[in-house]
């Protein structure tokens, strides 16, 4: 069995150890300035990445390995881009304008990871449940 549905796991259990531990640290600080940025860790790193991994690991078995990896690097390496330009956006480290690059680079690729997600999604759907297993 492929290992790419614990590949998915792994990464979302890190993202979540740093999303609730930012968490915790606005709550003691009561400085709430990067919850929009703690949040979507939290929901793309975690939640996202967490779903994905348990389709591929049940419903979507036979998807072509290379639309796993593609979703996965994209989606993995996408949030950890873009949370980190959120943060330097609400902590004012960076200006808007400064973080366009970065900002250009992680969203779409994040929307294309859903796309692959899609993609195999629609795949497993045309295959039918009974040669998912
Ligand atoms: C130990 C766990 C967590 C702690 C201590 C924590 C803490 C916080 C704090 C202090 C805020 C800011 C509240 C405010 O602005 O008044 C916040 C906002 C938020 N958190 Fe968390 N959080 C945790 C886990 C999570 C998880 C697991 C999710 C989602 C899967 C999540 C999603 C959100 C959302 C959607 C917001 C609102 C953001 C916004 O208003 O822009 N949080 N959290």
């Amino acid at each position: 069995m492929s290992r790419w549905p614990n590949a998915f796991f792994m990464m979302a259990a890190f993202y979540i150890v740093i999303g609730t531990s930012w968490g915790l640290y606005m709550s003691v600080t009561h400085d709430f300035a990067t919850a929009p940025a703690h949040a979507h860790l939290n929901l793309l790193g975690f939640v996202s990445l967490s779903i994905m991994g348990a389709f591929y690991a049940t419903l979507g078995k036979n998807t072509p390995r290379w639309l796993v990896k593609t979703n996965f690097f994209l989606n993995s390496i996408g949030v950890a881009v873009m949370i980190t330009g959120l943060w330097l956006l609400f902590t004012e480290k960076a200006t808007p304008k400064q973080l366009v690059p970065l900002l250009i680079v992680s969203e779409p690729m994040i929307i294309l990871g859903f796309v692959s997600f899609f993609t195999a999604a629609a795949l497993s759907f045309r295959r039918g449940p009974r040669l998912a297993a």
